[in-house]
């Protein structure tokens, strides 16, 4: 990016992935507001910033709560030129126990807020002849795994809009890209680890131990190798309709 001041929103910004992205941002200069359901875990990612933040708590898969929370950042600092569509959650079950609840919460969640927030950001963006827009996917976006149809066909889902959007979007000035993440070291890698200790009956040491040695680098991706790639995204108007992945070498795509 130039060296101006951009206006940054990153949703799922209070713990993770999120907040080293937000933590990046702030730290090249950037404003960045904050947004997730839990305002004190925001609060405190405000608080690591160097730089001016906002803080706006909303559940993303509310329709309204898009707008108003575009809506709130631009009567502050105007209008957002980087978006980073990060929040997220996972669910774990068989194919054939997967209910019509729990496919409808990963799709509203994984994909369908992050639509509402690129369809919003984006007009302005084009209007300004400049926007970076980074969906945090997950490499369930490139292939499929065992126990998470229903996160994985959202991951795929997103995948999709990002490459559709960059295509359309490509002479604007306005670059689409996802970042794709094995497992990375956040409070969501933790839940799976509990899943894996409480379903094999080993110690939470041994659980992750066995997720990291199922990557192929033999560790956790950490979250700042994650906002390292999503600053890749923001600064490089070259690189757009990608799906890069940061998984230790996972997949080859
Ligand atoms: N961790 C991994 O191994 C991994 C791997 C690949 C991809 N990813 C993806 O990376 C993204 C971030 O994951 P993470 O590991 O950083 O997870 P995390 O540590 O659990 O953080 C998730 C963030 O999303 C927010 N969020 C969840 N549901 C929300 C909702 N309905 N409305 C608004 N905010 C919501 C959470 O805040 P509140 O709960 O307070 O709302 C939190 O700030 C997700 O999209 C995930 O699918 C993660």
């Amino acid at each position: 990016m130039p060296a101006a001041t951009r206006t940054c929103l990153v949703t799922g910004a209070g713990r993770g992935i999120g907040r080293a992205v937000a933590q990046r941002l702030s730290a090249e200069g950037h404003r960045v507001a904050l947004t997730a359901r839990s305002t004190d875990q925001l609060g405190q990612v405000a608080a690591t910033l160097p730089g001016p933040s906002l803080v706006l708590p909303a559940d993303i898969t509310v329709a309204s709560a898009v707008d108003e929370v575009f809506a709130a950042v631009e009567a502050e600092w105007g209008a957002v030129d980087v978006l980073v569509a990060n929040a997220g959650s996972g669910v774990s079950a068989k194919l054939a126990d997967t209910t019509d609840e729990m496919w409808r919460g990963q799709l509203d969640l994984l994909l369908t807020a992050p639509f509402r927030c690129v369809r919003r950001a984006v007009p302005g963006m084009v209007e300004r002849g400049f926007g970076r827009v980074v969906v945090v996917a997950s490499i369930a976006a490139k292939r499929g795994e065992p126990y998470i149809a229903a996160y994985t066909a959202a991951k795929h889902g997103v995948l999709g809009l990002v490459r559709a959007a960059a295509a359309e979007l490509a002479s604007s000035g306005v670059t689409v890209n996802a970042v794709c993440p094995a497992y990375v070291d956040t409070p969501m890698t933790d839940v799976t680890v509990a899943a894996i200790a409480e379903k094999t009956g080993r110690s939470l040491a041994e659980a992750r131990a066995a997720l990291a040695a199922r990557q192929p680098i033999g560790r956790l991706v950490t979250p700042e190798e994650v906002a390292e790639a999503v600053w890749l995204c923001a600064v490089n108007g070259a690189v757009t309709g990608q799906g890069i992945n940061v998984d230790g070498g996972a997949v080859q795509s």
